[in-house]
């Protein structure tokens, strides 16, 4: 039994009033954990090609009183709904198109029917919580009961295409900072900042490109956005015109550099760019201004062929499967440097789905970042791990045979060190076929209490608690 159980589409639908308990949940954990990843790779005959295309279920951890109830539905989007209908995959995903005429395929580039099967994130947005993928198409939903809202629609007239499914949200305001990209005959950049229970993205910077990068995160400081453009870039026209599925249509360049962006968010002027060596990342960690530069922690790759590596066959394949990065710093002068900045690893411990106690020190300096690691390269993500970002050292989780997913760290109430919390993570165990809630102590890394769900849950990205 490997991982690849974890690629298993998951279609049952359940609740669960209460969850065995092994160990003890510690008693001041009150809230709900609530998980977001595809869950369903087939509709009919058809099968979604890549992990990030599945269909999106979220599921709940709530937890009071050392106890902990379940439940997990799934996402009812547009694309899912038009799916189950037809009973064929309807719209667009990241690796997967469904165009089959040509006919379709010049109507959707003149209406173009972005899905909105919002399997990455989840976030607060406008009062409400929505799911999220990568367009702007956040789906409202009920933390309570995970019933489906339906589609948020913005008030404003910001022409989008693409949204990150990674935005920042500000500690003490609440406000969310977010970036998307639009595409045509000129393609730009738009930093935009939506005040809380607004729906309007105020537009902070707009940044000209011509072969926009893919860009699954960026980073945030006080004063500047900061976009990382990997040489993993798209000629718009190719996305109009080559048929292919979204990703598909970007081509990595070792030849060229990868090109930081920084933008004022005060004014919108974009203050630098610095080159570095050519790289891949999906996860911005952190990033804070420190003197004359902004430093900005990354998971990155020496190419883009991490992606490659998570299409479903592969995934599934039973082969060896790399899906860590390495913590690299970006050290970027705000001066207007322009020679190459080189990257500085700050830990030999590889990791991915990276989180930090981000109501604290989101764009501030920060000691701490947890993360999914592997024992062994290829093992894909079969232990969990805590990095000292100041001395490099590590700390990990594993138990033999289970594979878990990204840990999200709870705050103690009564604050105190950057560590003094938990890690919240739900961990796979093929052998078993079912999925456990793991709760670590996140100072020491060692386990206080599990929960066993009755199913396997698919592995999922990203997740957020919410306290009570
Ligand atoms: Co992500």
């Amino acid at each position: 039994m490997s991982y690849a159980a974890g690629f298993k589409s998951l279609k049952r639908e359940a609740t669960v009033g209460a969850l065995p308990v092994e160990g003890a949940m510690p008693q001041w954990l009150s809230g709900t954990l609530i998980r977001n990843g595809p869950a369903q790779f087939e509709v009919g005959t058809d099968t979604y090609n890549h992990w990030f295309d599945g269909l999106a279920m979220l599921h709940a951890f709530q937890v009071a009183d050392g106890e902990v109830s379940y439940r997990n539905r799934f996402l009812e989007s547009r694309s899912r709904s038009e799916a189950l209908e037809h009973g064929q995959i309807s719209r667009a995903e990241f690796a997967t198109d469904p165009c089959r005429s040509i006919f379709r395929r010049v109507m959707s580039i003149f209406r173009p029917r972005l899905t909105d099967n919002a399997c990455i994130n989840i976030a607060k947005l406008a009062g409400d919580w929505v799911a999220m993928t990568e367009t702007p198409l956040p789906v409202a939903f009920d933390p309570e009961t995970l019933e489906t809202v339906g589609v948020t629609e913005f008030a404003d007239d910001l022409d989008v295409q693409t949204m990150t499914a990674h935005p920042h949200i500000h500690p003490d305001t609440g406000q969310m900072t977010t970036y998307g990209a639009s595409f045509g005959r000129s393609c730009r950049y738009h930093v935009c900042a939506i005040d809380p229970g607004s729906r309007r993205r105020d537009v902070r910077a707009r940044l000209p490109v011509d072969r926009p990068s893919y860009m699954h995160s960026f980073g945030l400081t006080e004063r500047y956005a900061i976009l990382s453009e990997w040489p993993l870039r798209v000629n718009p026209l190719d996305m109009l015109l080559e048929g292919k599925p979204f990703i598909e249509n970007y081509e990595w360049s070792a030849q060229e550099p990868t090109r930081f962006r920084v933008a004022r968010l005060s004014d919108g002027e974009e203050v630098t760019q610095v080159e570095a060596p050519p790289a891949f990342a999906f996860h911005h960690v952190n990033a804070f201004e420190q003197g004359d530069a902004i430093v900005c922690d990354i998971v990155t790759y020496n190419d883009a062929s991490t992606i490659d590596e998570l299409y479903l066959e592969r995934l599934r394949s039973d082969e060896p499967t790399p899906a860590v990065g390495t913590l690299h710093r970006y050290r970027l002068p705000l001066g207007g440097s322009t020679s190459l900045v080189k990257p500085e690893p700050l830990s030999e411990t590889q990791l991915e789905l990276p989180r930090v106690h981000d109501q604290r020190i989101e764009g501030r300096p920060y000691r701490f970042v947890y993360g999914v690691g592997a024992r062994k390269a290829g093992n894909f993500t079969d232990q969990l791990v805590k990095i000292n970002v100041e001395s490099g050292a590590s700390k990990t989780w594993r138990e033999e045979g289970t594979y878990p997913g990204e840990p999200v760290f709870v705050p103690s109430p009564t604050g105190g060190a950057e560590d003094s919390g938990c890690i919240l993570s739900v961990v796979l165990d093929p052998k078993q076929d079912r999925s456990f809630l793991l709760v670590l102590d996140a100072e020491t890394f060692s386990e206080q209490a599990r929960a066993p769900v009755p199913h396997a849950i698919p592995f999922g990205f990203h997740g957020q608690f919410l306290g009570n």
